[in-house]
């Protein structure tokens, strides 16, 4: 993965600020994965009048790739309009360990381009995963 290709993500992850449907919360989140076979793959959040229904920005972008056929991934951008890098909720920390590697670079950042980067296994451990359903 070079720096290039990282800048590449954080750009189409703003990008999907402007597709996010976001009427209750009016906080447009967008994400950007890489899979292994250099695809990428964005995601936006979209929300519901039912807002248990609504679906963040991560799981979009996750849930994308796995019915277009990809499963495995090498990075992830998450962006927000936040102070900081943006911090991904629980259920999303779930779904992103459930396909990626403690190891894998997990980029946060911001509309400000405020960066920190991290890994999937600093945003969960302990996450339940495949491997523990195994006898
Ligand atoms: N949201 C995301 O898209 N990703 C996160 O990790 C945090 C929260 C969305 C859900 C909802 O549409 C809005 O942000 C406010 O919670």
């Amino acid at each position: 993965m070079t720096k290039n290709s990282r800048e590449i993500l954080i750009k189409k992850a703003n990008e999907m600020l402007d597709y996010a449907y976001v009427p209750y919360s009016n906080f447009p989140v967008g994400a950007a994965i890489l899979s292994r076979t250099g695809e990428i793959f964005t995601g936006c959040n979209v929300e519901n009048s039912s807002y248990g229904l609504s679906n963040c920005a991560e799981r979009t972008a996750i849930f994308k790739a796995v019915s277009e056929g990809s499963q495995e991934f090498d990075k992830m951008v998450i962006t927000g309009n936040t102070d900081g890098p943006i911090s991904p909720c629980g259920a999303c920390r779930q779904v992103i360990s459930e396909f990626c590697a403690p190891d894998m670079p997990v980029i946060l950042t911001n509309v400000d381009g405020n960066i920190k980067e991290t890994t999937v296994g600093a945003l969960l451990p302990g996450a339940f995963t495949p491997e523990d359903l195994k006898d």
